[in-house]
């Protein structure tokens, strides 16, 4: 029998209509446009409405990959999706849901909890499923509604986070040329309190305490996270690239975790990436934690750039601490 291997076949996001500007955000707390863009790379994020959950914006990018893969929903057979942000904090998970949304029946669905690198872990689930040989075509979905979690005024936090979603099919393949390179993945949960949504949770849960300290919303050492993601980033990076006999010019987009313009600048940089390689989202969506890699893959689909066959490098850093990167081919139809 012929080895199993497991293919990115399409891209879909969905990015909610109101966008929160600098501007804007100058008149909620103690900030200036000038220091967010200088500081981040941020000049504005999409907020969601009040009645529009994760799982509708997961729901809306689902179907737009399902259509782009040419597959029928039915032959879904696993639909994941990370988010930090669900619909129930305990369940139903949002997978259920937006499988039930999708019309996808008896399918198996389940949701993971690794922040911002969410989504790149999701490959590495996506593809030891097929590799297995126990599922055929599976959904992928980085979905957050951060600004649910978000303490408008707090500036250390509010000014970076947004919402949107993005999702992916991944499907077994027994051409060799269209399977994915290799996937890392990793944590560290000593530095837990570097990014951290104290409540509800076991440790507390939902109590008059909470609300009055404010203990749902995150809660960053942005800072000390900033230096870590530099050093991790580019150490994992330049890990997956050696360990594959990749140089980072064969690289033709190098698609990393848009938490922050200097944070991506540093990490190119440091590998020597042309602007060209590097996909930047930041400044439009600012951090949308785990939808933001596939958010941006999304961009460079719809823009065009991303055409069959290109090698995408992704490199992703977040709460846990977790991170992780993945090398591999869009096997897809370019737009
Ligand atoms: O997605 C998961 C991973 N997340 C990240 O990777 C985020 C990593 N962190 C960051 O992106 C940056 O650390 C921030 C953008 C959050 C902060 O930038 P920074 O250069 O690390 O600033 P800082 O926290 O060291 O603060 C510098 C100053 C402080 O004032 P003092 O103490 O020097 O007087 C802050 O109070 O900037 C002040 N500050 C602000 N000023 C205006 C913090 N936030 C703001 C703000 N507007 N919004």
């Amino acid at each position: 029998m012929s080895q199993i291997y497991a293919a990115f076949k399409s891209i879909g996001a969905y990015v909610p209509e109101k966008i929160l500007s600098n501007e804007e955000l100058e008149k909620m707390v103690d900030t200036t446009d000038e220091w967010i863009v200088k500081r981040t790379g941020i000049k504005e994020r999409h907020i969601a409405s009040k009645d529009e959950a994760t799982s509708d914006m997961a729901t809306k990018a689902s179907e737009l990959a399902i259509e782009r893969s040419g597959l029928d929903k039915d032959s879904i057979d696993l639909v994941l999706c990370a988010t930090v942000t669900p619909d129930y904090f305990n369940m139903p998970s949002t997978a259920c849901l937006v499988s039930d949304k999708l019309g996808i029946k008896n399918v198996q669905a389940f949701d993971i909890s690794a922040a911002c690198s969410g989504f790149v872990y999701l490959l590495s689930v996506a593809k030891a499923f097929i590799e297995s040989g126990m599922k055929k075509n599976v959904l992928i979905i980085g979905a957050e509604k951060f600004s649910s979690i978000v303490d408008y005024t707090d500036r250390s936090t509010c000014i970076l986070f947004g919402d949107g979603a993005g999702a992916a099919i991944i499907s077994a393949t027994t051409n060799k040329s269209e399977a994915f390179v290799d996937v890392h993945a990793s944590a560290d949960g000593s530095y837990a309190d570097f990014l951290v949504t104290p409540a509800p949770g076991s440790v507390n849960p939902v109590s008059q305490k909470v609300v009055d300290e404010g203990l749902q919303y995150v809660q960053m050492k942005g800072n000390e996270t900033f230096k870590l993601a530099v050093k991790t980033l580019t150490k994992d990076v330049k890990e997956i690239l050696a360990d594959n006999d990749i140089k980072s010019e064969d690289i033709p987009h190098f698609i990393p975790h848009q938490a922050n313009y200097r944070i991506i600048k540093a990490v190119g940089d440091a590998l020597k990436m042309t602007k060209e390689q590097v996909v930047v989202t930041v400044e439009k969506y600012g951090n949308t934690s785990a939808a933001s890699i596939p958010m941006a893959i999304n961009d460079i689909w719809e823009s065009g750039r991303l055409q069959n066959g290109e090698l995408m490098l992704l490199d992703t850093f977040g709460g846990g601490l977790t991170w992780a990167s993945a090398l591999l081919p869009f096997a897809g139809k370019a737009k």
